[in-house]
């Protein structure tokens, strides 16, 4: 039940009848305020933006609709000041909302309101030949998190993981692969092998630079599709990709498209082509380059002297290869907050291009830096977290506990990987996405406090009472559900789909992690002061149907941020 259009049809009709010559303001339902305290009403209406047209002191404007509105099914009114208080009948408002999220389970906080439109979303974007670590973690599950938010708006999502597999650091490794590596030890050794024969080749060039001369040849070999250079190239993607898929598994992650940076090599051309028709390339020292001075940013190169094409060349083609296949309404880039720079110059030089469409429909969704206890990450320093061996801590950790809290558990196995992960999502999903995260083994294990182990174990809890609850108890009886706890987790859960609506529109999932996390606290707090299954049927079936809409809300709100929500735990 939209408690708000409730409240402001109210206001609406109170105006009307008081000043019925006055214009009533388009926004009431944006205009009703959530006062700090409860005690103070569930909303209040400022008059004091009506005081100019009616020529009346808010105080007196708010009196005056006071003696209009009289609906006390719906909410009694008071006056304070230039206020009107509106205290919900607590009764009408549990059966009103309590109805509506039953009504359609699972589709609490959804709407239609993305339908017709395609959002494009660009996350994880992994490297190939490089191990999956915890510097991937964010831009995945942020990712995850949005492309659920989106679909559950309505909107046509679109997952494109652009691989990182252009460049020349792949022809040294088929150089070096070609030198001292074999198929089996690859094959079983996986991206680690690759990073070793790569480190061996770097070594190795320092005492002979001849070798790097063999690296460029075999990087022209890719590019100019010779099929032996092909064929290991595209096998060092399968190997890296392989390796990544099992994280994605776990992590329940899916894409769409693959199309990465190689994807575009052969769709550069036209772009630098493009390009030069409309004379915005200049000539820089022998490099082609979009002058992007008088914008206060460095210039955007394309292609180098020796001409071979960048990373913006390739994003540029992606770009308006994205737009051509899709047909965008929205076109987002989870990356980091490093990139901010490449990303303010790839949409410039879109826009000066004359597309419009590069200015508000492009976004570059940017989140914090992760260092590792005060560190930078780093491979080479030592300083680096794998996502499989956090994946693999924190599942063992939640079997322990499992083992110890529910040694009869049926699928142990299968819990502690819900919530080995669900511990290790919520924990990046937790805060403001451009906050950087110092990761710390300690925060990103922890099941104790506000963390997704505490919202699935209050998932668990509501799915324990169902399942103790008797199948039919009758008519509920609404006004037990009038006392503060209850009334408190029904007002949030009757906002939930303000928080996704409000996600969505910042492309920020903590929103919903926490909007989550209060129901869950909520949920407990009623749950500690009050029994569910009270002897009176009445009063039972009011706040088994409470525990039913908690639990469906929950659910919903994990899967929003990627987490699962097991039944038992
Ligand atoms: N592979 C890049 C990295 O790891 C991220 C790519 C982001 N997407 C893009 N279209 N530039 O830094």
């Amino acid at each position: 039940m939209d408690m708000r259009a409730a409240v402001a049809a109210l206001v609406e009709k109170g105006i009307r009848a008081a000043f019925p010559d006055a214009e009533v303001p388009a926004d009431i339902g944006g205009m009703l305020e959530v006062p700090p305290e409860r005690t103070m009403g569930d909303f209040a209406f400022p008059c004091f933006r009506l005081s100019r047209a009616l020529r009346m002191a808010p105080p007196m404007i708010a009196s005056r609709l006071c003696q209009n509105i009289n609906d006390p099914d719906t909410a009694r009114v008071e006056c304070v000041g230039g206020y009107l208080n509106f205290f919900f009948n607590r009764g009408n408002f549990a059966r009103g909302t309590l109805e509506a999220i039953l009504a359609s389970p699972g589709k609490w906080g959804s709407s239609s309101e993305g339908a017709g439109k395609t959002v494009c979303m660009d996350y994880s974007s992994i490297n190939i030949a490089k191990r999956f670590h915890i510097g991937h973690l964010s831009t995945t599950v942020i990712g995850n998190s949005l492309m659920r938010i989106y679909k559950f708006l309505g909107w046509n999502t679109v997952g494109i993981n652009h691989l990182g597999d252009w460049g020349t650091q792949f022809g040294k490794m088929i150089a070096a692969y070609k030198r001292w590596g074999d198929k089996k030890t690859v094959e079983e050794g996986g991206v680690d092998e690759m990073t070793r024969l790569y480190q061996r080749f770097s070594a190795e060039a320092k005492e002979n630079p001849a070798l790097e001369d063999e690296g460029r040849a075999w990087f022209k070999k890719i590019e100019d599709g010779d099929s032996e250079a092909l064929e290991i190239f595209r096998w060092f993607k399968d190997v890296t990709l392989k390796d990544a898929m099992r994280v994605y598994d776990i992590l329940g992650v899916r894409f769409d498209s693959y199309a990465g940076e190689s994807f575009y090599a052969d769709k550069t051309g036209a772009v630098v082509k493009e390009l030069e028709d409309k004379g915005l390339l200049k000539d820089s020292d022998g490099a082609k380059v979009v002058d992007l001075e008088e914008f206060g940013m460095p210039p955007c190169i394309i292609l180098k002297s020796d001409g071979a094409t960048l990373y913006h060349t390739r994003d540029l083609a992606a770009a308006l290869y994205r737009k051509k296949t899709y047909d965008f309404s929205k076109c987002l880039y989870i990356v980091a907050y490093q990139q901010d720079l490449h990303f303010r110059q790839l949409f410039k030089v879109l826009e000066l291009m004359g597309y419009p469409w590069a200015v508000d429909q492009m976004k570059h969704v940017a989140f914090g830096m992760v260092s590792y206890e005060g560190q930078a990450l780093s491979t080479r320093d030592g300083v680096m977290i794998y996502l499989d061996d956090l994946l693999t801590r924190a599942q063992e950790k939640a079997l322990a506990i499992i083992n110890e809290k529910s040694p009869n558990l049926e699928n142990k196995q299968e819990v502690a990987r819900q919530v080995g992960v669900g511990a290790v999502v919520y924990s990046t999903l937790q805060n403001n996405r451009i906050k950087d995260i110092d990761f710390r083994w300690d925060r990103a294990l922890n099941f104790d406090g506000e963390t997704g182990p505490y919202v699935q174990y209050t998932y668990a809890r509501c799915s324990s009472v169902l399942r103790k609850a008797p199948a039919s108890l009758g008519d509920p009886d609404w006004n037990a559900l009038t006392d503060d706890d209850s009334q408190y987790l029904l007002r949030l859960m009757s906002r939930f789909p303000e928080a996704v609506a409000d996600a969505c529109d910042k492309d920020e999932p903590s929103i919903v992690t926490r909007a989550v996390t209060e129901i869950a606290k909520a949920y407990n707090k009623f749950y500690y002061e009050n029994r569910v299954l009270d002897d009176d049927p009445g009063v039972a079936a009011a706040r088994v149907a409470l525990t039913r809409a908690c639990a469906d809300v929950v659910r919903t709100g994990l899967y929003l941020i990627g987490l699962e929500a097991p039944e038992r735990m």
